[in-house]
């Protein structure tokens, strides 16, 4: 099972990862705390020994993993690893994760609601089944094996061989009682150490079987064929990137009509804040690369819950959905309607002493301000008569530029101010 994971990997990547578990293998071996132990305390014993019970853990997790991979190397390979890595990039695996989606504990209590909530919103915006999908920094997989039912094939991908090893092992194990170290905000020592049981039912064992392909690799560097998903799922992830290195291969990747759907924060783990994008100019960049915003909406969640700790985050994720190339439909001869969930708004404002009008649409998430006469327009679409006929029925005639005003029909569809169907 992890064999093949591991057979998939390159040489290089190989030896990369094999570096890693030695250097993990060695990092939790490190015993400089019990020599500097600050006090002598019966309770700080007891925290030191949970300490060391979970350090080990995780030492041994790794060694089985390095175990495996070395399966896949010759001596002549071994010989390679000369020059080693990088070891400042090497980032610790922690079990929150693995806790999250394999645990039935407080902890999957996220999941369970987020899960509940994307299967219950892509209901109602009647997105139906579908031949493939690609969750793009998948984690340790729960997501892409809870929505693999709505599809043919799933492919999960993650950077991280941690993440995924750790839920094939899982998958033959079934159940695995793991721990791991709470280091700060513990009440008592005990606290110290968190214990959890993760288990994969034979349900979700042989959904991962028949639907659900694992990768390891970099979401940048992905070489898949273009045109390959109808939909990607990119859920805790989409703050991991920057916005331009994402969306090439987001565009690649999908089909026409694919849909790209984000869950989660945009907490953004890159340094250059001109790439902190918010949800508006997200939105905006797709609507401006002719994606339409199917949704776009909130949900607030606790974030990788761990009782053992007074500490932990809560997010108001956003839910938002961008469907590829459905504006191109969009010309002088398409009938629109409001969107039953937005509203065409007259504000009267004074400016410099005298008493003017503004005109906006608003969705509760998006507020578009409308030139008054797009706004007339809007007021007597019925989703029967195209804008042609409602040019010449109402006499519009000042609107000369029907390239214009097509263009900001576009972007009001693109953003679901307004809609095609009547009303939906
Ligand atoms: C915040 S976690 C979210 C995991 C998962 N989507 C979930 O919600 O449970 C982000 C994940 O992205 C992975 N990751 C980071 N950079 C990546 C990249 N360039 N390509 C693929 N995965 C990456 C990390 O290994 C990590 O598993």
């Amino acid at each position: 099972m992890e064999n093949s994971l591991f057979a998939s990997l390159t040489l290089e990547e190989k030896l990369y990862w094999y570096h890693y578990f030695i250097w993990m293998e060695f990092s939790y071996s490190e015993d400089d705390f019990q020599q500097n132990f600050p006090l002598e305390l019966p309770s700080s014993r007891r925290r030191w020994n949970l300490i060391r019970e979970a350090k080990d853990f995780a030492k041994n997790v790794h060694s089985i993993a390095k175990a495996q991979l070395l399966e896949h190397l010759s001596s002549e390979d071994l010989f390679l690893l000369s020059p080693s890595p990088d070891v400042s990039k090497h980032e610790y695996y922690n079990f929150e994760y693995l806790t999250r989606d394999w645990s039935n504990s407080d902890a999957h209590q996220q999941r369970k609601t987020i899960t509940e909530f994307i299967e219950n919103q892509l209901q109602s915006i009647s997105i139906d089944p579908s031949e493939k999908a690609l969750f793009i920094g998948c984690g340790n997989g729960r997501y892409a094996v809870d929505f693999a039912h709505r599809y043919e094939k799933v492919v999960a991908c993650d950077k991280s061989l941690m993440m995924i090893w750790t839920t094939l092992y899982l998958k033959r194990l079934k159940t695995w009682d793991i721990c791991h170290q709470i280091t700060r905000n513990c009440r008592t020592v005990e606290d110290s150490i968190q214990r959890e049981t993760v288990e994969m039912s034979e349900d979700l064992s042989r959904k991962i079987d028949e639907k659900v392909e694992f990768m390891i690799g970099d979401v940048s560097k992905i070489n898949m064929d273009d045109c390959s998903f109808q939909h990607i799922y990119s859920i805790y992830f989409t703050d991991v990137l920057p916005l331009k290195v994402l969306w090439k291969q987001i565009d690649r990747l999908l089909t026409d009509q694919g849909l790209f759907i984000h869950f989660g924060p945009l907490e953004y783990f890159f340094s250059n804040e001109l790439e902190m994008l918010t949800a508006e100019e997200i939105c905006d960049f797709f609507v401006d690369k002719e994606y339409t915003i199917l949704a776009n909406s909130f949900l607030e969640t606790p974030h990788l819950f761990m009782k053992n700790s007074m500490r932990h985050r809560f997010y108001d994720n956003w839910f938002f959905i961008a469907q590829k190339n459905q504006t191109s439909e969009v010309s002088i001869d398409t009938s629109f309607a409001v969107h039953s969930d937005s509203e065409v708004l007259k504000l009267h404002k004074m400016k410099q002493g005298e008493s003017t009008e503004e005109w906006s649409i608003n969705n509760g998430n998006i507020d578009y301000e409308l030139p008054e006469i797009i706004a007339d327009i809007l007021c007597v679409m019925d989703g029967k008569k195209s804008l042609r006929d409602l040019l010449a029925i109402q006499g519009f005639d000042e609107l000369a530029n029907e390239q214009e005003l097509v263009s900001v029909f576009k972007e009001l569809y693109a953003k679901r101010l307004i809609t095609i169907r009547n009303g939906n």
